[in-house]
């Protein structure tokens, strides 16, 4: 990327407009040279006496992504956005800004400083920093609350969400919207105003929005969010700044606004979340993929079983624009199926996420079938039925002969070996795993795994089609679980140890909660029920792949099934039920105490605070083991499994991040003492020591101030 500042935003004059362009790789961020380059280019305008108005557009079609992300945590370089702003807001001249592509965060507040604005009508505009841990900390949260008023400004800062362009002139962000050349209908739009004259109009100095602010709406949004927010700053001090927009004056607000910007910049939150933002672009490259490997064009994607998972996918296939055909064997299944999609359709329409317009573009691309042979133009087709490996392997020599050679066949599957799958097809180079979290038309993750044999094409066409689709995707190995359901098991594992050791199941789950995860484990069992994970475990003990008598095995569950009590839908389970509600039952106690009894468990408290830490650092020590075999590509990508895929906090960065942060070393530490005391199920991760006698973090990078 070039730092000089007279390439980052070049010059011309078209007429008497001068139009500025920012051409800043790869997405226009406010890096240090390009707001000098606005600086310079601003001041060559002013003194430039052939010039009456400036247009203000981005190169590539693209506007503004917002400040730099990268140079978060690190010493401030060049102006300030609020220099650059100042420029724009009490410019003599007209100043237009041209939105095209996206003008986000520092981008659409840059924007909001000039008096005018005109957009592309396919522009997106946005203030996400809270998905950042962030607030817009460039007089965002003032200029958008006197331009749209404090509802309208609390929904979008609050949720980030990116509106289009007919959206903001409804809401009164841009003056004009165009089909036409952005770039002439700017210059015109520029030169009608410097025709007209001044003054300019200033949002900042607007008052007619917020003289007029219900003083409740603020309280009302705190209290109906307070838990949801728990652990976060971001979302509290953005009401707060909305509410000092409606009561402060414009200098008090943005002063008030930069104190608050800049607790969240140093807040924990922040880094974690920044981390993810880079973790998820991340998670997306694959190392040592050929690069002639190229993505294949997928035009229609077959969906095999139209469950739960398999409908999900089925909608997110559509709600992208590419045609699907749903099969299953039954017509019973496949119109049970349907009836659901529609019925998850008609929620969103009513929860206004989705138009009727869009939900019948989307139902218009999916078809369905009983007949394996309309699967025969398919690009992709995706397996999603139940866990069995003899019916998965019947399914893929089937779709093996019925579909054209190229097709690429994927499995659902959550735990099975992608291998033996891949082995029941005469193209095991075209198999691979593509693992969807439930509901798959929501959750964001999409575990792709690799099988010994499948070929980088393949690799690529389903890394590039899930990020299509609105996934979020991670590359992982082939083990049993792979990376999200392996650790899964040592975090229910250590969690049902923890019970033994004489934790209550309410006192794990309030823990967990506590440290931001939605739901408490036992809470989730009780609501999935305990009976189908108990069928499994009894397959298991008779298969002979259990073994009873180990450590690791925690009888409770067993013994609660067997008392009849298979969770929520029965009235009692880790809890006692009285509809929906759940509290803590003595009886589940005993039961406990007398597992403790016989395996002669000894018996401690446990603190919040060390029930998360155990589990966690089993987590991590783990990620390490699956980092060391190879599984998984990066740590990073082991955070965003978890946060996408298994509802681990956001605000924590995921289990790696918080073992990196709260030190290797100190995690190591925890791992021997458990090994010592708990023996094998605890044995550091060779990776894990190897790192911290290198002074090293999980990418192998050297810890500052370490070695
Ligand atoms: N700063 C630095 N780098 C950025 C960036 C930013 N604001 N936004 C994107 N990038 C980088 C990405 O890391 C990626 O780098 P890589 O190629 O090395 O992996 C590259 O740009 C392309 O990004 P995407 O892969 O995400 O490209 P897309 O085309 O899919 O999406 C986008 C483009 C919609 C702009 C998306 O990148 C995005 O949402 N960016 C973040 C926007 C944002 O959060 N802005 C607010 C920043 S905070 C702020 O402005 C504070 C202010 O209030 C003071």
């Amino acid at each position: 990327m070039s730092q000089d500042p007279d390439t980052a935003v070049r010059y011309d004059v078209h007429g008497d407009v001068a139009v500025l362009t920012i051409d800043f790789p790869p997405v226009n961020a406010l890096g240090a040279a390009m707001k000098e380059g606005m600086v310079r280019r601003m001041r060559q305008a002013a003194e430039d006496d052939a010039v009456h108005a400036i247009v203000v557009i981005g190169d590539n079609d693209r506007f503004v992504a917002g400040a730099d992300i990268r140079e978060f945590g690190k010493p401030p370089r060049g102006p300030t956005l609020l220099e650059v702003q100042d420029l724009l807001e009490f410019s003599e001249k007209p100043v237009v800004c041209a939105i095209d592509g996206h003008a986000l965060g520092g981008g659409l507040e840059l924007a909001l400083a000039a008096p005018f604005r005109v957009a592309a009508s396919r522009a997106k505009l946005g203030l996400p920093e809270v998905n950042l841990g962030l607030l817009p900390g460039g007089g965002g949260t003032q200029r958008l609350t006197r331009i749209a008023g404090p509802e309208v400004a609390l929904d979008l800062i609050l949720s980030g969400k990116h509106i289009g362009a007919a959206k903001a002139k409804e809401l009164g962000l841009v003056d004009e919207v165009t089909d036409a050349d952005l770039l002439t209908a700017a210059i015109d739009f520029a030169r009608r105003k410097a025709d007209a004259g001044g003054p300019w109009p200033r949002a900042i100095e607007r008052t007619d929005k917020v003289a007029t602010a219900d003083s409740a709406l603020f309280e009302k949004t705190r209290s109906a969010n307070a838990k949801k927010w728990a652990g976060t700053i971001a979302p509290f001090r953005i009401v707060d700044c909305v509410e000092a927009a409606c009561t402060r004056s414009p200098q008090d607000g943005l002063e008030f606004e930069k104190a608050a910007f800049k607790e969240c910049l140093e807040a924990p939150s922040r880094a974690a979340q920044v981390h993810l933002f880079f973790a998820e672009r991340q998670a997306a490259k694959v190392e040592g993929l050929d690069p002639a490997a190229k993505p294949r064009d997928i035009a229609k994607v077959g969906v095999i079983g139209a469950g739960t998972m398999g409908g999900g996918i089925a909608m997110s296939v559509v709600n992208a624009g590419i045609a699907c055909v749903l099969l299953e064997v039954t017509q019973d299944a496949l119109d049970a199926g349907l009836e659901k999609v529609r019925g998850n359709y008609d929620i969103s329409i009513k929860r206004g996420s989705r138009s009727q317009a869009q939900v019948d573009a989307a139902l218009g691309l999916l078809t369905s079938t009983l007949d394996y042979d309309d699967l025969a133009d398919c690009d992709l087709v995706i397996e999603a039925v139940f866990e069995n490996m003899g019916v998965k392997k019947e399914i893929f020599g089937t779709l093996d002969r019925v579909t054209k050679p190229d097709a690429i066949l994927a499995s659902n599957t959550s735990a099975l070996d992608i291998d033996e799958i891949a082995a029941a097809t005469g193209r095991p180079e075209n198999v691979i795993g593509m693992h969807f979290f439930s509901p798959a038309n929501v959750m964001k993750l999409c575990e792709n795994v690799r099988g010994t044999k499948s070929s980088d094409t393949t690799i690529a066409t389903v890394m590039a089609f899930a990020k299509r689709i609105g996934k979020v995707p991670v590359l992982a190995g082939n083990c049993e679980g792979f990376i999200g359901n392996r650790i899964l098991k040592i975090y229910g594992q250590e969690a049902d140890l923890i019970l033994e050791q004489g934790a209550a199941p309410w006192d794990v789950d309030r823990a967990l909660k506590g440290f931001g995860f939605p739901m408490g484990l036992y809470l989730m069992r009780d609501m999935s029920g305990l009976d189908v994970g108990y069928r499994m475990r009894q397959g298991r003990i008779e298969a002979g792949t259990l073994d009873t008598s180990s450590p690791e095995y925690s009888p409770l569950a067993d013994r609660i099934v067997e008392a009849g009590r298979h969770g929520q839908k029965t009235g009692a389970g880790y809890y006692k039920y009285e509809g929906r509600d759940a509290s803590p039952d003595p009886a589940v106690l005993d039961m406990l105490r007398d597992v403790a009894a016989a395996k002669q468990v000894p018996q401690r408290r446990f603190t919040d605070e060390e029930i998360v830490e155990q589990i966690l650092a089993a987590m991590a020590n783990e990620g390490a083991k699956i980092l060391e075999e190879g599984i998984a590509q990066r740590a990073s990508d082991i955070d965003v499994t978890y946060v996408y895929g298994y509802g681990f906090p956001k605000h924590e960065g995921g289990p790696m991040f918080w073992a990196q942060r709260k030190g290797l070393d100190k995690l190591l530490e925890i791992v021997r003492a458990n090994h010592a005391k708990f023996g094998d199920r605890w044995k550091p991760a060779a990776l894990l020591e190897a790192r911290v006698a290198d002074g090293k973090d999980w990418d192998g990078k050297p810890i500052a101030g370490a070695g």
